[in-house]
């Protein structure tokens, strides 16, 4: 395929910014008292949580965990691998998934499961996009930022083939010719 992708914006950084406040006081809110770890999801959602764990109001902690799905290009193959594990551990811990979005639903469904074997006081799932067209696997989301339309988007963490991750907008991406 040699078409040049065009982006066509959908939300703003300014959007952005606004929804991540109301899901940080949202979270802050519902885990007073309760120290959450917010594990991030490597690597579509490190720019969603450096922003969140900034407006969160309550003490917390950040970990991260790095999975791929075989495959590239933009449909994900069902097949989850953990690339990277957790640095700490999860027993008795309230522990937040973070996610930059829940597309088929096989990385969450996968994660969800591996770490509910682990014992933690409680397992919530916060994303910050939902294709809801697109589940194959149930998964409740917690908290959510956005849902999105059946179109492959980038930025704000979202890659495409590694392109547009930095982008500080989220945006479809449109093939021309
Ligand atoms: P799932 O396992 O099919 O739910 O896919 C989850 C992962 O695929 C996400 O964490 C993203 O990294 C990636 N993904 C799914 N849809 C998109 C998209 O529209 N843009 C960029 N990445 C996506
Ligand atoms: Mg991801």
């Amino acid at each position: 395929m040699n078409s040049k992708p065009a982006i066509i914006p959908l939300f703003t950084a300014e959007q952005i910014a606004e929804r991540v406040s109301q899901l940080a006081a949202e979270i802050s809110e519902d885990y007073a008292g309760k120290n959450p770890l917010l594990v991030g999801i490597l690597k579509g959602a490190w720019m969603f949580l450096a922003d969140l764990t900034r407006a969160m109001t309550i003490p917390h902690q950040c970990d991260f965990i790095r999975v791929s799905s075989y495959g590239s290009g933009t449909e994900s193959s069902g097949e989850v691998r953990l690339l990277t594990d957790l640095s700490t551990t999860i027993i008795g811990r309230h522990v937040i998934l973070i996610e930059d979005i829940v597309d088929t639903g096989h990385t969450l469904a996968t994660l969800v499961k591996v770490l509910k074997e682990r014992g933690p006081a409680s397992l919530a799932v916060c994303s910050f996009l939902d294709k809801p067209e697109r589940r194959e696997v149930a998964i409740h989301i917690d908290y959510l930022g956005f849902p999105v339309p059946n179109r492959f988007v980038v930025g704000y963490g979202l890659d495409w083939d590694e392109r547009f991750r930095h982008l500080p907008y989220i945006g479809y991406l449109e093939f021309e010719g």
